[in-house]
């Protein structure tokens, strides 16, 4: 780096090098002064020291209080332009920090305020221009957060809407007789409350895997250990769906670091998604193999495929390709936002892909194997 530019871009040296500067100034003027002053205030002063001599009274004291009359006069004046051009130079240079420094002062109070659209300018490269250009990252981070929020919030309410207004108008048509009251209605009712139940829960989960609050019980677990819980627990409704569930997971393969129960989670998303996301007749493999120092874990499926478009924002909270499909299944587009948030959680990476549309999909995550 060039001393100019190394230069631009210290705060400290610039300080440095003004209260040099002002130093500077302050000596020259202070030589420059006495020695334009010098000549004036003597001549005047010799003058009176020439009458006392003539006088001939006290005239070693005489002598002796011009000179210092003539020192005191010249210093006086040196000093007092000194200072004014000290004063001149420094209030340039703590302009030139106390002005940024002021907008963002403004900028945060109006920040916490709640006007998210503040920005400061960036006027330097020195470290007040990295601090402004901190405080305009902070600025958008915060201005996201709240976007986000205020998603969140009316994603929410969209959900509790369908439940809550069907559990109303099954009740209407209780009390006005028009629906019988049979067990098929009241398990309707049930229905819509276990709903609403799964999405609190799932939210709950949301909420704590966003916030990076999910504690992880990790140890080193074999590839086998880590699927067959959820394989097991899956297999009734595959066999009842007419799905075939193949499982490819080599009993060989290194141990890798994790929380059981975590991926346990994972997997039934994957594994709940795939049989939801395919029709009887269908497949879905649970593979796994190593790759340099990962373990990855891939649920393949042969049903409705994703269309490029939705690959990666199938990942975002709420995000369902098919709203009216998945919510006749009851999905709600949380459930790969959580799995995604415990895989990273795990310093892994989870991601899809898929041909197209009706040719089947495949999620694959990786998991850091024990050292
Ligand atoms: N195996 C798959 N095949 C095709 N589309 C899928 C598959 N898995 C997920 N998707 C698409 O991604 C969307 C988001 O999935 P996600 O699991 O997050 O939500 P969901 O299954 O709709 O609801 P839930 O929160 O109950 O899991 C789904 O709505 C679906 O459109
Ligand atoms: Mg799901």
């Amino acid at each position: 780096m060039s001393p100019m530019r190394y230069l631009r871009r210290s705060l400290g040296w610039k300080l440095f090098l003004s209260y040099l500067l002002i130093v500077i100034v302050a000596v020259v003027v202070l030589v420059g002064t006495a020695n334009f002053h010098t000549s004036t205030a003597l001549n005047r002063h010799i003058v009176e020291m020439q009458e006392a001599l003539l006088h001939g009274v006290h005239a070693a004291e005489d002598l002796d209080a011009s000179l210092h009359a003539a020192l005191n006069e010249i210093i006086a004046v040196a000093a007092f332009v000194a200072i004014l051009a000290a004063v001149i130079v420094s209030a340039f240079t703590v302009r030139r920090i106390v002005t940024p420094l002021q907008a963002m002062i403004a900028g945060s109070q109006r920040i916490a305020g709640g006007d998210y659209h503040q920005r400061v300018p960036m006027a330097s490269q020195d470290e007040l221009g990295a601090l402004a250009q901190s405080f305009n990252q902070m600025a958008e981070a915060l201005e996201q957060t709240d976007r986000r929020r205020l998603e969140l919030i009316g994603n929410v309410a969209h959900e509790l809407r369908t439940p809550l207004s069907s559990i109303r108008g099954t009740m209407e048509g209780l009390v006005d007789g028009v629906l019988p009251p049979d067990p098929a209605t009241f398990l309707g009712i049930q229905h819509e409350v276990a709903r609403l139940q799964r999405l609190v829960h799932d939210l709950e989960e949301l909420s704590r895997a966003e916030a990076g609050q999910i504690p992880l019980n990790r140890r080193a677990i074999s590839a086998i250990e880590l699927v067959s819980p959820a394989i097991e627990r899956l297999r009734p409704q595959f066999e009842d769906k007419g799905v075939a569930l193949d499982v490819d997971v080599p009993a060989s393969l290194s141990a890798s670091w994790a929380d059981p129960g975590r991926i346990t989670q994972v997997m039934l998303n994957l594994l709940g998604n795939a049989l939801q996301y395919t029709p009887p007749g269908g497949q879905v493999s649970v593979r796994a193999w190593r790759e340099e120092q990962a373990l990855l874990i891939a649920v393949q499926d042969s049903g409705i495929g994703l269309d490029p478009e939705h690959l990666t924002h199938i990942f975002e909270r709420f995000y369902r390709v098919d709203k009216s499909r998945s919510r006749a299944g009851g999905g709600s587009g949380i459930g790969l936002t959580i799995s995604r948030h415990l895989v990273e959680a795990h310093g892994g990476r989870l991601w899809a892909a898929s041909p197209g549309a009706g040719q089947g999909s495949t999620f694959t995550f990786s998991l850091p194997l024990a050292s």
